[in-house]
């Protein structure tokens, strides 16, 4: 697999607001720690930082993103909004619809899990890591997102539960063309966050996209645990969660996860 071209993708993205900047990395721990330290230094808004080799990838609450070198699109973009903090939260519904978007370009049938996954035929082919950080009064996001792109196998429990768009599509796609695919689908969502009726129209879409949506699912979280059926999204893409008796609440991305009670 060669290594990521620096050249063919800052031809592809010139003028793309999420790739003002593009930092490539040969191996770097976690491309959303890259990016988090860049923020600090006072890297512009759309910086995009990717790697060819993972070797502490993560997903929320600490938990492990698998990436075989090569095989992986480990992007993470840092985001300057000029949107207020309080709307931060809508990134990751949109990263997740984009990157969707971006699948099914390559012929891959891709859903939402909610929050921040992207399955095909009931695999997990993408996982989005939206951190926030605040520098003075000013605040900053940083988008990580991986997708699994050319794996012909996974290891340990992962062979179960994880897929790629080689082994879903039998595309062979280079690491640029997904990474390109999927920024040209995050541009016009991430600018919509800012922007309600864009983002009620985005959430539409996503409801679409939704294997979650109307499904009997449970959440465990710091909070405790909840049953009931996935009732809608909110204007900030939380989850409205009819409980078994009757009341509707409303759960926070955050430190939750979610299964599907029915499969
Ligand atoms: P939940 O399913 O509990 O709501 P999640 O799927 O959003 O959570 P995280 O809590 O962010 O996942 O943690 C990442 C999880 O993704 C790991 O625990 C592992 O199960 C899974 N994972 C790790 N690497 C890969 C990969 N390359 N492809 C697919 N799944 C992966
Ligand atoms: C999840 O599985 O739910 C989230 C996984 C997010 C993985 C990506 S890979 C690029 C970026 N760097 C990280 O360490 N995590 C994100």
């Amino acid at each position: 697999m060669a290594k990521i071209d620096k050249r063919a993708l800052e031809q592809a993205l010139a003028g793309n607001p999420l790739a003002r900047r593009i930092v490539i990395l040969e191996e770097t721990e976690s491309t959303n720690l890259a990016a988090k330290a860049l923020a600090a230094q006072g890297a512009p808004d759309g910086t995009l930082v990717l790697a060819y080799r993972q070797t502490a990838g993560r997903g929320r609450r600490g938990r492990a993103w698998e990436c075989e070198a090569g095989a992986c699109a480990c992007m993470s973009v840092l985001l300057r909004p000029s949107f207020p903090m309080e709307l931060a939260p809508r990134i990751t519904p949109a990263a997740a619809l984009g990157v969707c978007h971006a699948l099914r370009v390559y012929g891959a049938e891709a859903f939402i899990k909610w929050p921040n996954d992207a399955y095909v035929g009931g695999k997990k082919i993408s996982g989005i890591l939206s951190e926030l950080g605040t520098l003075g009064k000013d605040y900053f996001i940083v988008c990580g997102i991986g997708i699994n792109v050319l794996q012909r196998s996974f290891a340990g429990p992962l062979a179960q539960t994880a897929t790629s768009l080689l082994l879903e599509t039998g595309r062979t796609v280079a690491l640029e063309q997904v990474i390109i695919a999927i920024l040209a689908a995050l541009t016009p969502l991430f600018a919509g966050c800012g922007n309600d009726a864009a983002y009620a129209a985005m959430m539409e879409e996503y409801r679409r996209l939704s294997c979650t949506l109307g499904r009997a699912v449970t959440l465990t979280g710091p909070g405790g645990v909840y049953s009931g059926i996935a009732e809608d999204f909110d204007a900030l893409g939380r989850l409205l969660l009819r409980t078994e008796d009757g009341a509707l609440i409303t759960m926070q991305a955050g430190d939750v996860s979610l299964r599907n009670r029915d499969n």
